[in-house]
């Protein structure tokens, strides 16, 4: 019998539960993947507690995994039974095994591990766009990476220090503020007791950053458009404290002709070509040894509300995975 951890109502992690489902056979373009891992996302928190669409309920969270082919359904070209696999952003991940559109999944290197997949999919792919094409970091730019020290900033701040970039990261405690330095910060900000951006004018000559990558939301908004250079940019790309509340772009005139947009990885995977094109550029990252996959915590999928209790929490840095077999 299969097992997938469901929601039947929207609320704490005490909805998460672990349940015997039926995973039926592949369609047309589909395969049933047999996962070995899962991956554990803050969109996962915002969909079990209500904050975005879980669709219809009871409903199987998580968007994220790795594990093999096991069946083909008619029309699938390019994979085979046994194939390793892996795919972010597509819903019902916390499964032992799943139906998924063949088109979704992306054929996994030997140099790359189940578990550093479903570590990386998701947080690499968002790292990313977020740095080759929401905002493509040039070399001497100062940016500001919120959660320096969690899943997606970990990799930002990585792979944004490889691009040349003077990062300042947030991160909220002084143990975090070391994993942020490892991961090539130069600076730190312990933004729960330092304004962010006087800290901010202090380290760039009163300049202010090119880029503000605020995945904080509600909490932070204001202070990131605050510690942005003239024509800078506010990435705001997550809601962990909070929706952001509404504004008008009005403000953004005096603070310098200022952009904000709200991206999602969503669209940045929308096609094969561009799904690929990030693949391509993440594992090459890996490979060239500009980014170290970490991951710092691992649990059972069938303790997936611990695993949500620890997130919320802000226990967890780093990646964590879900192990389901
Ligand atoms: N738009 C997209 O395409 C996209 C894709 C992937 C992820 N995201 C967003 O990226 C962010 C990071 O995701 P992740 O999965 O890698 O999680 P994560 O960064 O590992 O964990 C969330 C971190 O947010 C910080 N935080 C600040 N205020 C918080 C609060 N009130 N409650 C909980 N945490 C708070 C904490 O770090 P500190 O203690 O250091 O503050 C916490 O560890 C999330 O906002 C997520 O929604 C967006």
């Amino acid at each position: 019998m299969t097992h997938a951890i469901r929601i039947h109502q929207v609320g704490g992690p005490e909805q998460l539960r672990w349940e015997a489902v039926d995973v039926g056979t592949p369609g047309a373009g589909q395969v049933r993947v047999r996962h070995t891992v899962c991956g554990l996302n803050y969109i996962d928190v915002y969909q079990r507690d209500g904050l975005y669409p879980a669709g219809e309920l009871p409903a199987v969270l998580g968007m994220e995994a790795a594990g093999v082919v096991e069946a083909l359904g008619e029309d699938v070209d390019g994979l085979a039974v046994g194939d390793r696999v892996a795919y972010p952003m597509c819903q019902g991940a916390y499964a032992e095994a799943r139906l998924i559109a063949a088109d979704k999944l992306v054929r996994l290197p030997q140099t790359i591990s189940d578990r550093q997949a479903a570590a990386i999919m998701l947080k690499g792919l968002t790292a990313h766009y977020l740095l080759f094409r929401t905002y493509a970091v040039q070399p001497g730019d100062a940016i500001l990476v919120y959660a320096a020290a969690g899943g997606v900033g970990s990799l930002l701040c990585q792979w944004a220090k490889h691009l040349g970039a003077r990062v300042i990261g947030c991160v909220g405690s002084e143990a975090k503020a070391d994993i942020a330095r490892d991961n090539g910060c130069d600076h730190t900000i312990l933004y729960r007791n330092e304004d962010i951006p006087s800290r901010v004018r202090e380290l760039t000559d009163g300049e202010g950053v090119a880029v503000a990558y605020d995945s904080v939301g509600k909490d932070t908004f204001m202070a990131s458009l605050d510690a942005l250079r003239p024509f800078g940019v506010l990435a705001s790309y997550g809601n962990a404290s909070g929706k952001v509340e509404p504004f008008s772009p009005a403000i953004l005139a005096p603070k310098g002709s200022l952009y904000v947009t709200r991206p999602t990885l969503a669209t940045h995977i929308a096609t094969r070509a561009l799904l690929e094109e990030g693949v391509t550029r993440l594992f090459g990252a890996i490979s060239d040894g500009k980014l170290h996959i970490q991951i710092n915590q691992s649990y059972a999928l069938a303790d997936t509300a611990m695993a949500h209790r620890d997130l919320e929490a802000r226990k967890t840095t780093g990646s964590t995975v879900l192990l389901a077999e």
